[in-house]
Order: structure tokens, then C-alpha cells, then sequence
């Protein structure tokens, strides 16, 4: 039975592609748009005023990075006047002296920073960045200067995953309410790196345990979110909380998409804002209304009391797997191909395994950049 349609709440705007940082793990398409197909800064504001008017309450500025969008305090402005709560995601780096400060007084309401490593090397490294780390502690430190709130996102791979303890102390000596451990999605350039990031199963045990530690010893102190690692699963997150369910994004062009893998559906055929409005395609979309409630899911998904825990996982991790986007995630231990991903994983150990053995001396990742990789075929 489906449910009525509600109006979103949350709205994730990739406002640039362009980054100075090269993670490998970046969930970003590995189809990478250029400034030129950016939308204008008046674009993005009838944007953002049609999402108020639909009712959307958060809106988080991503890219990309996007304090390299220049009209960033302008569009801040513009959602603060509607009274929208805005977070800005931000990997903390080349932000000038005062900027920080400028969009608080723009209204700004929280900033997310990513870190890539707790040790300066792993950052470094991590991000194809000299000087990263030192540059995002002092993002921080500007942040709780101009009186925001603070969350560090870390997001965990095989070559930080022993970094969590020290993620944890880090991000208390920054004054941070919320920490995001949060395992790596294989998703965008995520999955054309997957052997080379993914954990074996002992580290993300300990990580497991590490964290129910720390959350119960800092409760009231600081607040750890914990992203599960799909491939060690037994079942599916809700992926965007149900596709097309609450939230949506906005990619850097003005296309609307229901997640930010949305665009690997191939089958699908996603629409910009501007040739229609943002009501229009959250009501009417042939895509979003593609896989939005139950009535969609094939078995076990149909007839599972978690249909409408889960909504099924993630149709872009049904599609990179089962090759079928209405197919259950594959990270659930119904899914009558779960044993994959644990083939997956051992193909990535035997890779790493190799890797060592060879002692290898380049960096194992393809590091995200603006030109074209394509997507592994799982
Ligand atoms: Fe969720 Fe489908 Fe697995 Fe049930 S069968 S737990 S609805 S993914
Ligand atoms: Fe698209 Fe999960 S990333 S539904």
C-alpha cells in the first residue's frame, strides 16, 4: 500500500564538482562536471526559494567544495531569509581568513568538515594534499570562533580504519558536538577503488567495538554517528532514508536526483530545474516515482516485515551488484546474492595481499579528478 506523498525535508546542493582535494573515495560521479555547467547564482537561489515553498527545511551546501563557489554567502542569505537551517560540507581547506566568519553572519547554521586522516600523513595522503591537515584544524578552530556548531565527518577506509581512537580524540580537542565515523559507500570513484579502500573483516570488528565504547563513555559530551560498512552487513541501511521519500539533491548542473548515485540507473531519465519546476519533478518525476513506497519491490523485499524499515537498502548498490536497481540490496541477508559481497571483499584482501607482496611503491587509488574513469562492471 503506498503512502501519501509528503513534501521533502532535506535537500543535499552539489554546488561544484571542483575540488582541491583528490580523494579516492569521493561519492561524487566519476563523470565530473566543470564550472562552466554550473548553475548561475540566480539559478540557485529560485532554487532554493522553490524548495522552501515545497517545504524543505535543511538544505546541506556540498560539493565538491563549495566555499569555492564565490556567491556561496549570497545563497547562505537567501535560505536564511526563508528559514531554512543550512549545514555547509565543507573538506576545510584553501577557505580564506574571514570566511568562515562571513557566513555565520550570513546566517549559516552549522559546518560539516571532512578529515581524512587522524594523523597528518593519512590526510595528506588521502586527499593528494600537502599541508591538508594543519589547513583543516584551523578551519575548525575559525568555526568554533565564529560560534557554529561542529561536526567532523571521517570517513573510514582500510587505510584509516586504526585511526578511529585517535579520530575520536581529535575531534573532542576541536570542540565538535557530533563526530560521523562513517565507512565508505562504493559508490562514484568509492567504486572504482573498492579493492584498494576496503577493510578486512577483523579492523572493522575492533572499529565496531571502539566506537560502542566511545559512544558510551562521551554520551552527553559528544555525539558519534556511526555509518555501518554495507559489505559486513546482515541488513541494508534505509539509503536516503527511502528513495524519494524525504530528502533529494541537486547536482551542480540543476539536475534533481532522488541520491547522489541516481544518475548509474541508466534506465532512469532525471530532469533539470529550470525546464521544470522543483514541485513538478518531486510530484511528477517518472524517476523518483520509480522506486518511491513498496508497491515497486519484487521478493523477499515485498512481503518482509522491514519493507518499511529499510525501503529495500540502496537501488544504486541493487543496480552496481545485481545489475537490477529493483533488485533487494544485495547487503541484505535475504538477498539471494548477499554472498557476493563477501566475494567482493575477499577479491579486494587478495588484491591488497598482492599489493604488499609486490611491496608496491605507487599509491594503489585512482585519485578523483575532473575526466572521465569508467565504473567497475561487478
Ligand atoms: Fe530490507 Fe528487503 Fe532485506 Fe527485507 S528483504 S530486510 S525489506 S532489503
Ligand atoms: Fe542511490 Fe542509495 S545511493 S539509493
Amino acid at each position: 500500500m503506498s503512502e501519501p506523498l509528503l513534501p521533502p525535508i532535506g535537500m543535499l546542493a552539489e554546488l561544484t564538482h571542483r575540488c582541491p582535494l583528490q580523494c579516492p573515495y569521493c561519492s561524487n560521479p566519476t563523470e565530473l562536471l566543470k564550472a562552466n555547467r554550473e548553475l548561475d547564482t540566480q539559478s540557485w537561489l529560485d532554487l532554493f526559494d522553490q524548495a522552501a515553498d515545497l517545504g524543505v527545511l535543511q538544505v546541506h551546501l556540498s560539493g565538491g567544495e563549495p566555499t569555492l563557489r564565490r556567491d556561496l554567502e549570497q545563497m547562505v542569505a537567501g535560505l536564511s531569509a526563508r528559514g531554512v537551517y543550512t549545514n555547509l560540507i565543507t573538506a576545510g581547506v584553501g577557505i580564506a581568513e574571514g570566511r568562515i566568519r562571513a557566513l555565520a553572519e550570513a546566517g549559516l547554521d552549522h559546518v560539516q568538515l571532512s578529515i581524512q586522516g587522524a594523523r597528518a600523513a593519512t590526510t595528506e595522503r588521502i586527499g593528494h594534499y600537502r599541508g591538508g591537515h594543519e589547513k583543516k584544524l584551523e578551519t575548525a578552530r575559525r568555526v568554533r570562533v565564529a560560534g557554529l556548531p561542529l561536526t567532523i565527518n571521517a570517513p573510514i577506509h582500510r587505510h584509516n580504519i586504526e585511526e578511529v581512537p585517535e579520530f575520536i580524540e581529535l575531534a573532542l580537542s576541536l570542540g565538535a558536538e557530533r563526530l560521523e565515523i562513517a565507512n565508505v559507500q562504493y559508490s562514484g570513484w568509492a567504486l572504482v577503488n573498492r579493492d584498494a579502500l576496503m577493510p578486512d573483516r577483523a579492523s572493522v570488528e575492533r572499529q565496531i567495538e571502539v566506537v560502542a565504547q566511545a559512544q558510551e563513555r562521551l554520551r552527553g559530551i559528544m555525539n558519534i554517528d556511526f555509518v555501518t560498512p554495507d559489505y559486513f552487513a546482515t541488513y541494508p541501511k534505509p539509503c536516503m532514508g527511502g528513495w524519494a521519500r524525504d530528502a533529494f539533491m541537486v547536482a551542480p548542473d540543476g539536475t534533481v536526483l532522488p541520491c547522489h548515485a541516481a544518475h548509474t540507473i541508466r534506465t532512469l531519465t532525471f530532469e533539470r530545474f529550470g525546464e521544470r519546476s522543483l514541485a513538478d519533478i518531486w510530484t511528477n518525476s517518472p524517476a523518483f516515482n520509480a522506486f518511491r513506497g513498496t508497491d515497486w519491490m519484487q521478493e523477499p523485499c515485498r512481503s518482509c516485515e522491514r519493507r518499511e524499515i529499510d525501503w529495500g537498502g540502496c537501488r544504486c548498490q541493487a543496480m552496481a551488484i545485481a545489475g537490477d536497481p529493483a533488485a533487494t540490496d544485495p547487503a541484505c541477508i535475504k538477498s539471494p546474492i548477499h554472498a557476493r559481497m563477501g566475494m567482493l571483499v575477499a577479491d579486494a584482501m587478495a588484491a591488497a595481499k598482492a599489493e604488499t607482496a609486490g611491496n608496491a611503491t605507487a599509491e594503489p587509488f585512482v585519485y578523483r579528478r575532473i575526466t572521465t574513469v569508467s565504473e567497475p562492471a561487478s
